[in-house]
């Protein structure tokens, strides 16, 4: 492999040491970690913070591999809490074992205890991530795993250097305290900064020290690979380079058709590749907060507004904060328009292999999501809109999903022991129809109360092997207006095209792109909007789809498929493997 590669994996070889070994069997290597999970102090803005990282970093240590090996992570959990850990956009291939999705594949390592993780990563090449998948740990315990092509080359000019850029968040407030403060129904708490490769950039200062800025040391003239991860809780990112263009040359694992823009939108738990066109630099601007339901419409926090320094240079260049709206164009005044646009306009690098859509659809999907209130004695008569009787929740299809507390989903489905656990029933439709997008459903209404009522149940789907499935996502405005990043396990899906308002079956099916859709394993559902995707069930196992906003996901915005074995060994879900450990009757891991 040529130069590229061989600056990234020093950098990654520095960074863990003596952590990281890499054993070459044949083509293919097997890329073996270990990862400490422990409490660490930071001091901020003037404040200690206890955070949660692995290997004393944050962000975390990198995962650097080639398209076919093999990964390895042995994990050692130190803190006083249970997680897991999930590899974000790792396909999985018949091992959904090792997807590490808290309650879902697997229950959470206790707290003292370890396991190790194995997957191999087949098909695949970019910029990925991973990150705790129970409660709010994911802020800081996140890193980049980068999936490098197998014969060395990008279908683009070799980049100068390859850099992961990760947004994130500081929060102040403890991580389990906000996850406790969410489960309760509390969503006020705002992170008090972005950061950039973990740091808080020179707009924010206390007592007029400035924090330290991630710098890029770059030459003109040449082009960089940034590798952009947004690991936020909540928000999207506006990724911008003053005074510079990029070229966007992939998101999610897969090559995108290169797009020239002056601003990169990433959504919470999306991945994306993109060289900027010459030069130095980065900053990222806090933008389009998801607002918050009920008592939170706090307006988007901005405090950080430019948390990355230049090369020899201190201030950032004001341009970089002003958000760009172009409102006059927006189809509606809420639109994020940006956003809309930005996701809009990219198409897949077409490819043979890869870029197949499959023309006949055997299952068709239309999920609502939006929020609703469920009472909180547990019955279903009490005082709605927004009264302290009522706890709001997210939901698909007007289900709100309970997650298991002491059990695995997948656990249960290999065993036969699903019963009385989860129901197979998620609805392929809303159950009752309405003009989704009236922004008259938006508290203070007036339309709301009736439809506002809602449950909590585990309502999956199943579907036999090799069935192409669609689905459209439709954001509502029950309740709300979020756009809303959807994300699921274990596959990558086209998004054949997205729209604000209702979706038309007969206008919009015109508009979906079957030659060049964008393969992608989160979609951006616009606000008030929606978007349609499609995959072909060729992953067996059990795959979590949710939301990406962490306080969605708390409410419910989530859902499992269940996708049945093929005919033969090769298309079925192999046993556990030795290392997976079961859930104890406490709902931790065994031991
Ligand atoms: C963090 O600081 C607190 C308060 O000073 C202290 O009790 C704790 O031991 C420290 N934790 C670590 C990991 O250093
Ligand atoms: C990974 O690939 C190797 C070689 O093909 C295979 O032997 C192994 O079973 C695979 N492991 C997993 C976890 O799928
Ligand atoms: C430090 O953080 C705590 C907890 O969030 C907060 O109450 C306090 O005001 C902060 N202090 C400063 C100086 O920002
Ligand atoms: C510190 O931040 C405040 C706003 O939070 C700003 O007005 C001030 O100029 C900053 N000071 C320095 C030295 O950067
Ligand atoms: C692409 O983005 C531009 C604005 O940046 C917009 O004018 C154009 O309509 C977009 N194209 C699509 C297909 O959305
Ligand atoms: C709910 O709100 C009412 C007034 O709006 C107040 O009297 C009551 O104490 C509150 N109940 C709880 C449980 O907070
Ligand atoms: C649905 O609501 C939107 C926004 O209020 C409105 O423009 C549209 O006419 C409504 N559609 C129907 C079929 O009532
Ligand atoms: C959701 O279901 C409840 C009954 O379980 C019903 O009262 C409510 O109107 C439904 N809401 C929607 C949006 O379908
Ligand atoms: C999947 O189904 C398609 C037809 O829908 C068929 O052509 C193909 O052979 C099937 N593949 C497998 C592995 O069953």
């Amino acid at each position: 492999m040529g130069k590229l590669s061989m600056a990234a994996s020093i950098l990654c070889m520095a960074l863990v040491a003596a952590l990281a070994t890499v054993t070459t069997i044949s083509e293919a290597a097997v890329v073996e970690h270990t990862f400490y999970v422990h409490e660490m102090n930071v001091t901020h803005l003037c404040n200690t913070t206890k955070i949660y990282v692995v290997n004393g970093q944050f962000p975390g240590p990198t995962i650097d591999v080639t398209d076919g090996d093999t990964v390895v992570v042995h994990v050692i959990n130190r803190l006083d809490y249970g997680l897991t850990l999930h590899w974000h956009g790792v396909r999985q291939i018949r091992s959904v074992w090792a997807d590490g999705a808290g309650f879902v594949t697997e229950c959470p390592i206790p707290p003292g205890g370890d396991h190790t993780y194995r997957f191999n990563v087949t098909g695949q090449v970019g910029t990925l991530w991973w990150h705790a998948h129970v409660t709010c740990l994911r802020a800081t315990i996140n890193g980049a795993f980068i999936v490098r092509p197998k014969n060395g080359r990008y279908p683009f000019p070799t980049p100068a250097k390859d850099v992961p850029i990760i947004i994130g968040e500081w929060w102040q407030l403890d991580l389990i305290e906000l996850d406790r403060r969410m489960a309760d129904g509390n969503f006020d708490d705002n992170p008090l900064s972005a950061t950039i490769n973990g740091k808080l950039g020179d707009l924010s200062n206390c007592s007029g020290i400035p924090e330290e800025s991630f710098v890029l040391d770059v030459e003109p003239g040449k082009s960089y690979l940034l590798r952009v991860i947004n690991t936020a809780l909540f928000s999207e990112y506006y990724f911008k380079v003053a005074g510079h263009t990029f070229t966007v040359v992939g998101a999610d694992g897969n090559y995108l058709t290169p797009y020239r823009t002056d601003m990169v939108v990433v959504a919470p738990g999306r991945g994306h590749r993109r060289a900027p066109g010459r030069r130095r630099a980065a900053g990222a601007l806090p933008h389009g907060r998801a607002r918050k339901p009920a008592s939170g419409t706090r307006p988007p926090n901005s405090r950080s507004s430019c948390p990355a320094g230049w090369s020899g240079t201190r201030a950032c260049d004001p341009t970089i904060t002003a958000s760009p709206y172009p409102s006059r164009s927006c189809p509606t005044s809420t639109t994020r328009c940006p956003s809309f646009y930005f996701h809009n306009n990219l198409t897949g690098l077409a490819h043979p292999d890869r870029h197949r859509v499959p023309m006949h659809v055997d299952e068709r999907m239309f999920i609502t999501l939006g929020l609703g209130s469920i009472c909180r004695d547990g019955g279903t008569r009490c005082k709605r809109r927004r009264s302290n009787e009522t706890i709001v929740v997210a939901t698909m299809n007007n289900v709100s999903f309970h997650h298991p507390t002491t059990t695995s989903l997948l656990e249960r489905y290999y065993d036969g022991t699903g019963k009385g656990v989860y129901t197979e029933d998620f609805p392929d439709h809303p159950p009752r129809p309405y003009n989704y997008t009236n922004r008259d459903y938006i508290p203070p209404g007036p339309l709301e109360e009736a439809l506002e009522p809602t449950f909590k149940a585990t309502k999956l789907r199943r579907f036999k092997y090799n069935t192409s499935v669609e689905i459209v996502f439709q954001s509502t405005a029950l309740l709300q207006s979020d756009s809303n990043p959807m994300h699921l396990h274990g596959y990558d899906f086209f998004v054949l095209a997205q729209g604000i308002g209702n979706f038309d079956p007969k206008r919009d099916v015109k508009k979906f792109n079957y030659h060049n859709p964008q393969l992608r394993n989160t979609v951006q559902v616009p606000r008030t909007g929606w978007a349609a995707i499609r995959f072909v069930t060729d992953n067996p196992g059990m795959w979590y789809l949710h939301c990406h906003f962490e306080f969605h996901i708390v409410m419910g915005m989530a859902t499992a498929f269940i996708v049945e074995d093929g005919p033969t060994p090769e298309t079925s879900l192999p046993p556990p493997p030795p290392e997976y450990k079961r859930c104890s009757a406490n709902g931790l891991m065994k031991p």
